[in-house]
């Protein structure tokens, strides 16, 4: 049984369309209905009890929209959040953390992994108590990166200041000898050329958006959820203000431009 329903993507803002570009390069045919909290945004230094507040009500709009699946591409959401979202939802509700856990257990050959994200994300401690589900002799070494955000978004990919900014975060996890990072926020694959430049050699980096998108797919060819048809997928897209600026900012996310970016008021 076929399934043309959309896909319910979420984000604080638009970096989870890092999450929405992998889902259209292996599941071109399937229709995407995107949230960006962009009036929120960042979810990155909030508390738990607000992410999970806004992760909610966000949810509760994407059932509206007769999503199938609810793909919470927020890592910081998905750290914090993902357990309310799965008992409040309908329908099945996948995160970034535990793909991306798995993808790291499968990569790391001296098993010490490390993890850069957000503030809430570092402290929840989310991606350690998932890789220690797989493996409890895995060791950790975890990094809050705050300025990879607006550096991301600002399009500051490179140079400099990047590099330096960037060494700064990923030496101590240098010096702790990891072989692989999980790159643990949306922003991060726009600075996977400059991170990759930055560690140790032979650090196999972990990009969680490319994870989930892998783990979705399987989970429609085990339901036999997949749309069928021979169309490429629509990408509709909401956000809680500035629709210029997701349109702007977010085509470097996506990979391709955007427009017709609705506004949603009342959330
Ligand atoms: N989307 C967030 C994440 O992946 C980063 C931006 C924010 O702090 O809201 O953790």
């Amino acid at each position: 049984m076929a399934d043309s329903r959309p896909i319910g993507v979420f984000d604080s803002g638009l970096g989870g369309l890092t999450v929405a570009k992998a889902l259209r390069s292996i599941l071109p045919n399937e229709s995407i209905v995107y949230f960006g909290d962009t009036a929120r945004v960042p979810y990155g230094n909030k508390s738990s009890n607000l992410i999970k507040e806004y992760s909610l009500e966000i949810a509760d709009f994407l059932m509206k929209h007769d999503a199938k699946m609810i793909v919470v591409a927020c890592n910081t959401a998905s750290a914090l959040a993902l357990e309310e979202l799965q008992r409040h939802c309908t329908l099945p509700v996948i995160g970034v953390i535990n793909p991306g856990a798995r993808e790291a257990i499968k990569a790391t050959k001296n098993d010490h992994i490390g993890i850069i994200g957000t503030v809430a994300t570092v402290s929840s401690k989310a991606y350690e108590k998932e890789l220690q589900k797989y493996n409890t002799d895995i060791k950790t070494s975890s990094q809050a990166c705050p300025l990879l955000v607006p550096l991301a978004e600002e399009g500051w990919l490179e140079g400099e200041v990047t590099n330096s900014i960037v060494k700064h975060y990923v030496s101590p996890l240098n010096d702790d000898a990891i072989d692989t990072l999980i790159l643990g926020c949306t922003h991060y694959p726009l600075l996977k050329n400059v991170i990759a430049s930055q560690v140790n050699d032979n650090t196999t980096l972990i990009d969680s958006a490319s994870a989930v998108a892998r783990v979705v797919k399987e989970s429609f060819l085990e339901t036999d959820q997949l749309n069928d048809s021979d169309e490429k997928g629509m990408l509709t897209c909401f956000v809680t203000d500035i629709p210029m600026r997701f349109e702007d900012v977010g085509q470097r996310f996506l990979g391709s431009p955007m427009d017709h970016v609705q506004t949603v008021h009342d959330i």
